[in-house]
């Protein structure tokens, strides 16, 4: 039996365009998926949209709409950009999906019956934009929410809770575990949110329509966390009669369950879901990743905020592997990062057009020039130190990349092509070409050729546009590589250099 892997993004609210945020966490979730993929895994791969409450109920009615058909092209162009940007996602749920919308009635009534959902009334402040109640350190000091800068309306109305205050030491105990990654992150779950006492959470509305009636009392409508966190199970068919995948991917205890999500909803994923599946006897992810924000002037890229960048945009302009790439090595998740034209193209060239794609085009015309397109030699006559170095960075991207840290296991890749750079230089190919040193040109190119084999291979997940040619450019056969296959070279073979082709072209 292969291992199993499911990896989610959040569901993003179709309020407005996606931009490149959105596009970071849906890419981080694809490059391990494609990842996994390589290991050998099964995996499946969720995204998706959360289309209920007031902000799109508000949203629809400013353009005059119903919301089903406002959402209609705004989830065409999710669709659309995922698909540009080369996602390789297996389902896109929509919490307005009938299935959707089912399930989570049932899960409302089994918590309710379970005695975990009780009735009462809310009063505090709600930021529309973010779909939350505030707490006051959530509030600047113009009465603000910290993270739209939008003015908070104060509700006061009816209200069914979760009883997820008496969750307070099982969530002590997730927050203890390895669960949340990084790990200072649950430090500040604990300090902000957990060592204050949990209160019980909010879970129906009723100031508004736009959402799913609850069986019990049908004008309470689910307010939209617990409808849109039971979204990574209900995807999968829990509690419906096609629960295939659900039984496969999560009731299995043995699958690798990752979870993705932006800092400022890390407290939705990292203690309310927790509970929630909890409370539904249900297996708790392996991990959550929480990664930090790409800035725009310093301040969170958002809509609310109006400081975007449309990564349709760049793809169009640059393609999508160049976005994917700035992505997975300069955009690492333990912190915020920046995005900006100047930054990318630097980025591009430097990594890239000057030294990745470099080291491959030089070592194909070398092999073309010296040896019309194929040596003949021993394949394991190679230059060991070289190859050791190489099959080293194939195990320390593994670690890495196991351990979901992308952007490291990037920068193995890029330092082995620096070293074969380098290698060039100090071997200086045209010298032993001039010397009539077959032997070591023989040796030194086979060396390279390998090299830039195992590189190539390193960057697919994130390459997925150049791959196919990368692997041309290295005259290896698409047969079946694998990290194993590419660290013995049982098996491969080249074939004679054929046509050429510029990978990664200088951006100006
Ligand atoms: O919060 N930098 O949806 P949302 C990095 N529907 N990532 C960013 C980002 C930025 N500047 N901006 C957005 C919601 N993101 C809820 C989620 S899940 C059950 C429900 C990414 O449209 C990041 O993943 O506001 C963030 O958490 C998510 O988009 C928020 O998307
Ligand atoms: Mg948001």
């Amino acid at each position: 039996m292969p291992k199993k892997f499911y990896v989610t993004t959040p569901i993003y609210y179709p309020s407005g365009k996606l931009h490149l945020g959105h596009a970071y966490t849906t890419t981080l979730a694809d490059v391990l998926k494609r990842y996994k993929d390589m290991q050998g895994y099964e995996t499946f791969f969720l995204t998706g949209s959360d289309e209920h409450g007031q902000k799109i109920e508000t949203k629809a009615k400013e353009a005059g709409l119903e919301p089903m058909a406002y959402l209609e092209d705004k989830i065409e162009n999710f669709k659309n950009l995922w698909t540009k940007l080369r996602i390789d996602y297996s389902k896109f749920i929509r919490t307005t999906d009938h299935y959707h919308e089912q399930t989570v009635k049932k899960i409302f009534s089994f918590l309710f019956e379970k005695g975990l959902i009780y009735k009462g009334a809310y009063e505090g402040l709600y930021c529309i934009s973010c779909e939350e109640f505030l707490n006051t350190d959530q509030i600047d000091e113009q009465g603000n929410c910290k993270i739209s800068n939008n003015k908070p309306e104060l509700i006061k109305e009816d209200t069914y809770f979760l009883k997820t205050s008496q969750f307070q030491t099982f969530i002590e105990t997730i927050l203890e575990s390895e669960f949340l990654i990084p790990d200072y992150r649950r430090t500040e779950m604990l300090k902000n949110f957990v060592d204050p006492g949990l209160k019980d959470l909010s879970v129906t509305r009723i100031s508004f329509k736009w959402g799913i009636p609850i069986n019990e009392d049908p004008k309470h409508v689910v307010y939209v966390w617990l409808d849109a966190l039971t979204n990574y199970i209900t995807a999968l068919g829990y509690l419906q009669e096609d629960d295939e995948l659900f039984i496969k991917f999560w009731a299995d205890p043995e699958t690798e369950i990752l979870q993705l999500a932006g800092k400022e909803i890390i407290r939705f994923h990292a203690i309310y879901w927790p509970i929630i599946l909890e409370a539904l006897n249900l297996r708790q992810p392996s991990h959550l990743l929480g990664h930090g924000w790409i800035l725009s002037n310093s301040t969170k890229m958002s809509k609310s905020l109006g400081n975007v960048i449309d990564p349709l945009e760049v793809i169009d302009e640059f393609g999508a592997d160049g976005l994917r790439f700035y992505i997975s090595y300069e955009l690492p998740t333990e912190k915020d990062g920046n995005f900006t034209i100047d930054l990318f193209k630097e980025s591009y060239n430097a990594h890239l057009a000057n030294n990745v794609g470099n080291l491959i085009s030089r070592t194909n015309n070398m092999i073309t020039k010296y040896f019309q397109g194929y040596i003949e030699g021993n394949i394991n006559d190679v230059d060991l130190t070289m190859i050791n170095l190489a099959n080293e960075s194939i195990n320390q991207y593994q670690t890495l990349m196991d351990q979901y840290k992308i952007s490291a296991a990037m920068r193995v890749v890029l330092d082995l092509s620096a070293a074969c750079n380098k290698y060039i230089e100090e071997t200086t190919p045209w010298n032993l070409d001039k010397e009539g040193n077959t032997k070591e040109l023989t040796t030194v190119l086979m060396t390279l050729q390998r090299c830039i084999s195992i590189i190539s291979y390193l960057l697919k997940p994130v390459l997925v546009e150049n791959y196919e040619d990368m692997i041309e450019q290295c005259g290896l056969e698409n047969v079946e590589l694998s990290f194993e296959s590419l660290k013995t070279f049982t098996n491969l073979e080249f074939k004679k250099l054929g046509s050429k082709k510029i990978l990664f072209q200088r951006l100006k």
